[in-house]
C-alpha cells in the first residue's frame, strides 16, 4: 500500500498566497463589478528590461540554427552568467565569490527549499516570526518539526520574534540553534540590517558552529550606501552562511525564472561521525542529480542585467518601484496608520487600525476599498495586528489604491 508523506498533514491551511487567491477570487465572482487592485503577492508588473528581451531574443534566434543550438546545459549554470554575478554582485563589493561558488537556478524560493536535502534532519532550525512561510512549510514538509499549535507555531522550530521594539530585525537565539533563516530587505517587514546586526549573526554562526541560510532577493532596492546587499560583506561570512539571490524582482524575472546560490568553498559542515565535509560538493551533487539548469535563452537574459543598458534599465525599474512604495508610505501615514519598510525594501509594513485584525483588515480593504494586500497573520503568530501591501504594480493602480484606502 502507498503511503503518503504525513508530514504534510501538519501544514496549516493552504500556502498563504494561493489562499488569498482563493478568497479574491470568491470575492469577485460575488462582485464581478469590482476592479480589485492587487497588493499582495510580491509579484512585478513592469515589462522585462529591454536588454534582457533582446538578449533572449538573439538567444531564440541562435537556438534555431545548428552552430547556436543548446541541448543540456551545465546544471550548475553557464560559466559566462556565473563570471558576471560573482564580478558585478560580489567582487565589485569587495566579496571574495568566485564564479564556481555560484548556481544558477530557477528561483530562490525553490533553492531555500531544496538545500534542506543536504543538511541533516536533527538539526535545531531557527526561523523570525514573521518570516516568508516557504522556510517553515519546507521544513514541516521534510518532517523537520513537530505539529502546529493554535498559533500556528511549530513545535521543535525556535521562533525570533521581530516587532516595532526591536526594528523588526532578529535578536539572537536564546537557546543555541544550528541553522538560521534571515531574509534582508526583510520578506515581509521590508527592515533591513546594518552591518554591525549582521556582524552579530556571523559571530553567533562561527561561535556555535552554525549555518545562516541568507535570502538577499531584495537586495537591490537597497539605496543606503552604508546597508550591507550580501552577507558575504561581513568578515567571517563564507565560513558560515549559504546566500540566495533573485532576477525575480530586480529584474521582473518572477515568469521568466533564474535565480542563484551561492555556497563558498571551504564552508563545511558535520557528519553524524563528526567528520567536516563541504556543502559545495554536496550542493553540487545535489544540483547535478535533480536539476538540469536553466534554460540558454533565460540565462543570457540574466546575463544581460550586468550589461550597461541592463544595468541601468533595472536602476529604473527598482526606483519605479520605490517610488511606488513612498506613495504608499506617505498616504498611509497621512491616513493615520502606523507604518514601516517601504524604504530600502519593496514591502510597506503596516499596524492594522485598533480593533481589526490582519485577517479583519485584509476583509475590510478587499470589502470595501477592493483592494488586496497580504494580512501579517499569514507569516507568523508574531505579524498579527499587521498588514503587507508590496510595491509592484503600475502607478496608477497604486494612486488609486491609496486613494480609495484613504477614502475609507
Ligand atoms: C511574496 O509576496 O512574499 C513573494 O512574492 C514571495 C515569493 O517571491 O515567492
Amino acid at each position: 500500500m502507498v503511503q503518503v508523506n504525513d508530514s504534510y498533514l501538519k501544514l496549516k491551511a493552504g500556502y498563504l498566497f494561493p489562499e488569498i487567491a482563493r478568497r479574491v477570487k470568491a470575492f469577485s465572482e460575488a462582485h464581478p463589478e469590482a476592479r480589485i487592485i492587487r497588493l499582495g503577492i510580491g509579484d512585478v508588473t513592469e515589462p522585462l528590461p529591454a536588454a534582457c528581451r533582446a538578449a533572449m531574443t538573439k538567444a531564440i534566434e541562435a537556438m534555431g540554427t545548428r552552430e547556436g543550438f543548446h541541448g543540456y546545459g551545465p546544471e550548475q549554470g553557464y560559466p559566462w552568467l556565473r563570471e558576471a554575478i560573482a564580478r558585478h554582485d560580489f567582487q565589485s563589493r569587495g566579496c571574495e565569490v568566485s564564479a564556481e561558488e555560484i548556481f544558477i537556478s530557477d528561483g530562490s524560493k525553490c533553492d531555500s527549499s531544496n538545500i534542506l536535502d543536504i543538511l541533516g534532519a536533527g538539526n535545531r532550525v531557527a526561523v523570525t516570526d514573521p518570516v516568508y512561510p516557504v522556510y517553515v512549510d519546507s521544513n514541516v514538509m521534510a518532517g523537520r518539526t513537530g505539529d502546529a499549535d493554535e498559533g500556528g507555531r511549530y513545535g521543535g522550530l525556535t521562533y525570533l520574534p521581530l516587532t516595532a521594539g526591536n526594528g523588526f530585525v532578529a535578536p539572537l537565539p536564546e537557546r543555541p540553534v544550528d541553522l538560521i533563516y534571515l531574509c534582508f530587505p526583510n520578506n515581509p517587514t521590508g527592515a533591513v540590517a546594518t552591518r554591525e546586526q549582521l556582524k552579530q549573526w556571523v559571530d553567533y554562526a562561527l561561535a556555535h558552529d552554525a549555518l545562516i541560510l541568507f535570502d538577499a532577493a531584495y537586495e537591490a532596492f537597497i539605496s543606503d550606501p552604508e546597508l550591507p546587499h550580501s552577507i558575504y560583506e561581513i568578515e567571517g561570512a563564507r565560513r558560515c552562511a549559504i546566500e540566495f539571490r533573485s532576477f525575480s524582482k530586480n529584474a521582473g524575472f518572477t515568469g521568466t525564472r533564474c535565480a542563484f546560490t551561492v555556497v563558498p568553498r571551504g564552508l563545511s559542515g558535520t557528519t553524524a561521525s563528526g567528520e567536516r565535509v563541504e556543502l559545495w560538493g554536496l550542493w553540487n551533487r545535489r544540483q547535478s542529480t535533480k536539476f538540469n539548469g536553466v534554460s540558454y535563452i533565460v540565462q543570457r537574459g540574466a546575463e544581460a542585467v550586468y550589461s550597461p543598458e541592463g544595468q541601468e534599465q533595472v536602476r529604473a525599474l527598482i526606483g519605479f518601484y520605490m517610488e511606488n512604495a513612498s506613495i504608499i508610505r506617505r498616504e498611509l501615514q497621512a491616513a493615520g496608520l502606523q507604518v514601516h519598510g517601504g524604504e530600502q525594501a519593496p514591502y510597506v509594513w503596516i499596524g492594522t487600525p485598533e480593533g481589526m485584525d490582519s485577517w479583519g483588515f485584509f476583509d475590510h480593504l478587499l470589502g470595501n476599498a477592493h483592494v488586496v494586500g497580504t494580512p501579517g497573520s499569514g507569516f507568523g503568530a508574531a505579524g498579527e495586528g499587521y498588514f503587507r501591501l508590496s510595491a509592484f504594480n503600475s502607478r496608477a493602480n497604486v494612486e488609486e489604491a491609496m486613494q480609495r484606502i484613504r477614502a475609507l
